[in-house]
């Protein structure tokens, strides 16, 4: 963390894919005017950007070299007021200057991300980048290692989890509902092979961390955790 004095908490929210963690942490950032980084949509941006590239996903030199070479931006866009899963607003996430938010979000991304994320050279990359946004304070950052390895000395760590079918049925509702053929069965074999590549990686590993705050998601709905989270942080 250095001398710099920080602005406010560090607020660290891991957990496995589709287990809430964007939705909560989106409304818990705009509840205390911090910054909220998505950076599972680091890697989806990289990794979709990989794909148009045509570099291949064990490409460690080039998938580096292209991170290196751009920038990931991610911008907080506060919606007025709206309740339940918008109620946070939403996040712009741009590649230089380009708007490539609704383009991160198909399986196809999601499993590429978690291809080259496993790739020491890209991770090391990416935790710079997160620690360069975050290390201020006053954000809320969401992923898989951020209480164990971006910043294990995190204000708050939270550990969100969900069972793997509740997390499929809600995968499976939002693609739907964005217009996207896809089949239950489907979501739910991605996702399960999602958590095993993120279980299963040498560096950074999806892991609870011991001072986690754990809380299960299948059966409480977004108001309910917020709530715990909120009290758990105390301000
Ligand atoms: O949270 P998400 O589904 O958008 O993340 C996409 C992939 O990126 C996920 O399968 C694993 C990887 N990821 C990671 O390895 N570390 C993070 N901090 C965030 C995401």
């Amino acid at each position: 963390m250095g001398q710099m004095a920080k602005k406010g908490l560090i607020i660290a929210i891991d957990g496995p894919s589709a287990a809430g963690k964007s939705t909560v942490g989106k409304i818990l950032a705009r509840r205390y005017h911090y910054t909220y980084i998505d950076t599972g949509a680091m890697y989806r941006a990289l990794a979709l950007k990989a794909m148009q590239a045509g570099i291949a996903e064990d490409d460690e030199v080039s998938l580096t070299d292209l991170l290196h070479r751009n920038t990931i931006s991610l911008q907080n866009v506060f919606g007025e007021g709206k309740q339940g899963k918008e109620g946070g607003g939403h996040l712009r996430i741009l590649w230089n200057s380009e708007d490539v938010t609704s383009m991160i979000r198909t399986q196809q991304v999601g499993m590429m991300a978690s291809k080259i994320s496993a790739l020491p050279g890209v991770r090391l990359a990416m935790v710079e980048i997160q620690r360069q946004i975050g290390r201020q304070g006053a954000v809320v950052m969401d992923g898989r290692d951020i209480g164990s390895f971006v910043f294990p000395e995190a204000d708050k760590k939270f550990f969100l989890d969900a069972s793997l079918e509740e997390r499929a049925r809600r995968r499976f509702e939002e693609l739907r509902q964005k217009g996207m053929e896809v089949s239950f069965q489907e979501v739910m074999a991605d996702l399960a092979a999602r958590d095993r590549n993120d279980q299963s990686r040498q560096l950074a590993p999806l892991v609870k961390s011991e001072d986690a705050i754990v809380i299960d998601s299948t059966h409480r709905g977004i108001e309910e955790v917020v709530e715990i989270m909120v009290r758990e942080i105390g301000i």
